[in-house]
């Protein structure tokens, strides 16, 4: 009895740099424009506003889940660079736990001061209760 080919079986597959269990999740899937997605979690690890800080490819990123989507942002305050993690979500935006700083959270663009420059937002995609992100252009 012959087994089903592997389409991994000799593919080195990037790593996700999360803690636990997905220390070793695969490659998630390419989009048209051929970004890597990389599983960081599973979605079930994330409750309603819940937040989660995810290092991938060099890259520190805050995962959100609000009312019932999730978003991947910059984890750091565009303002003075403290973390975002801990912010309050409501109505789509996180606000900095530090000075008030207020950013939507599906495009990172500041929605009160006194923060002025946007955070960086990353590609998310949901698959089969996993979450997967792309560190490509967003
Ligand atoms: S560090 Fe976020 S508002 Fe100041």
């Amino acid at each position: 009895m012959s087994r089903e080919p592997d389409p991994f079986d000799g593919i080195k597959l990037p790593v996700a740099q999360v803690p636990g269990v997905w220390l070793n999740a695969p490659l998630f899937a390419m989009d048209q424009n051929m970004a890597e997605y990389h599983v960081v979690a599973a979605t079930s690890e994330l409750p309603e506003d819940g937040q989660m800080h995810v290092e991938l490819n060099g890259e520190e990123i805050l995962l959100c889940r609000h009312q019932g989507e999730f978003y991947a942002v910059a984890y750091y305050c565009s303002h003075e660079m403290y973390a975002l993690e801990g912010g309050m979500l409501s109505n789509g935006c996180i606000t900095c736990p530090y000075h008030g700083a207020e950013f939507k959270l599906s495009n990172g663009a500041v929605k009160a001061p006194p923060a002025w420059e946007d955070i960086r937002t990353y590609a998310v995609k949901v698959h089969d209760g996993t979450i997967a992100i792309s560190v490509g252009e967003d």
